[in-house]
């Protein structure tokens, strides 16, 4: 499936983005193992998070739905989990592999975590190592690569344990086994990263203390279940954010955007490079802080983008890399170089892109520099990645020439319906075979 996109055109009116994918592979994995019933509402129906549910239910949990992002999770309690009969299929979703191999490390039963060929390309050694650390046993494929195969009855063991890198899934994951494991888990980042386990564990009544850039769990606990409303995910809010900012006449309002102060990075870029977004209605469904995004069309300028913001918007590069292109003047970003593991390498399937539309770019090895400039039309390739479809989708609206984006079959990870969604508000797209 690709999309055509014809050039021009403004964005008017108001849309709500699908539920947040970091906020709905929780609320499964974590109602799963509560004490009673979750009902969630809000939950993403994109091919990841319902992975994550569908590996549940071959654990033996019933879940109803979903049902218009309405899901009710049975949980069975940390222990009652049962051996599912096949490999678990995580699909496309790191966070699903990389959360569920720090819960699978407690069970008493064995695993095995496959994912699509995108999924078993990326590195798995980030949480395999710690967990090896805790008593875990988990064997990989060449290079600490999926499928992880998972050793049950192990008895695990807290670990401090200090990041190298940035990463809420490394630090998710070792929170989660934290939970199975004997006496206190702890995780310092070096950056603060996304804190959706640590809030949602806490409204499940599960104590998590957090001391500065540490996060830490006493094993042994219990999980009770609650309700939970998922916000829309601002990661896909961040393509109409740039959208609107980057097409003259535009005015729109994204409803109910999850603004937690560890995703708000692509916020905080905008309004630096001058966008005019401001946030209406601030509120805070389920321990997590929401609000209504108004946007309307700005000059933007290139800048250097801080470093403290880069793992607060690391979702959101791609869509920003179109803003810097629409921008006047250059735009660097450096210490990016998680972006080379994501669904794929960000920064050169992004290089490659711009270039194809006749934007100059440089590619550093963390990071990449990108002039503001004229945008032509061509094809641009998206190497299976959502991300890279949905912002060349957002492209055309300041490109002088048609823009076809290649392989956009991966947008349903995280957003399905992008492209009705886009076309609601004004961008000029259809899907072609
Ligand atoms: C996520 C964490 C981030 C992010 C991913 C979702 C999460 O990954 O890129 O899309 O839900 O914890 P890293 O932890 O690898 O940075």
């Amino acid at each position: 499936m690709k999309y055509q996109v014809q050039p021009g055109g403004a964005l008017q009116g108001e849309l709500r983005v699908p539920g947040d994918k970091s906020i709905s592979h929780r609320a499964i994995m974590l109602g799963a193992l509560a004490n009673g019933v979750t009902r969630v509402q809000g939950f993403l129906e994109g091919e990841d998070a319902l992975a994550t549910l569908h590996a549940f239910r071959a654990m033996g949990v019933r879940i109803d739905g979903p049902d218009h992002g309405r899901v009710t999770v049975h949980g069975v309690g940390l222990h009652g989990l049962e051996a599912p009969a096949g490999p678990l299929d995580l699909g496309n979703a790191g966070t699903g592999m990389r959360l569920l191999a720090g819960l699978m490390a407690g069970q008493s039963f064995d695993t095995r975590l496959t994912g699509d060929a995108s999924l078993c390309s990326r590195p798995m050694g980030r949480v395999v190592d710690p967990l090896t650390r805790m008593g875990a046993r988990i064997g990989t494929a060449e290079g600490g690569r999926p499928p992880l195969v998972i050793s049950g009855g192990q008895s695990l063991q807290g670990l401090h344990y200090a990041m190298p890198m940035a990463s809420a899934q490394v630090k998710s994951c070792l929170l989660l086994a934290g939970l199975y494991a004997r006496g206190r888990t702890s995780v310092t980042e070096p950056a603060p990263t996304r804190d959706h386990t640590e809030r949602m564990l806490y409204g499940f009544g599960y104590k998590v203390e957090r001391d500065g850039a540490t996060a830490a769990v006493e094993g042994g606990g219990e999980l009770t279940a609650c309700d939970i409303d998922v916000p829309a995910d601002i990661s896909s809010a961040a393509f109409f954010l740039v959208a609107a900012s980057i097409a003259p006449g535009s005015d729109i309002l994204l409803r109910h955007v999850g603004v937690n102060p560890t995703r708000i990075g692509v916020l905080n870029i905008l309004r630096l490079m001058g966008a005019d977004i401001t946030q209406e209605n601030p509120r805070e469904v389920g321990g997590e802080p929401v609000a209504d995004l108004r946007v309307r069309s700005a000059d933007l300028k290139g800048i250097d983008i801080p470093q403290d913001q880069v793992p607060l918007a690391i979702d959101e590069f791609p869509a920003l890399f179109i803003a810097a292109a629409c921008a006047s003047g250059r735009t660097v970003l450096r210490g990016a170089a998680e972006l080379r593991v994501k669904e794929s390498d960000r920064i050169q399937a992004m290089a490659e892109g711009l270039a194809t539309l006749g934007i100059a770019n440089e590619v550093l090895e963390d990071g990449i520099i990108i002039d503001g400039g004229e945008m032509g039309g061509g094809a641009v390739r998206t190497f299976m990645d959502h991300r890279i479809a949905m912002a060349f989708a957002v492209a055309g609206l300041r490109a002088s020439a048609p823009v076809t984006v290649l392989d956009c079959d991966h947008v349903a990870t995280s957003f399905p319906g992008f492209h009705a969604a886009a076309r609601g508000l004004g961008l000029a797209v259809e899907v072609v075979a």
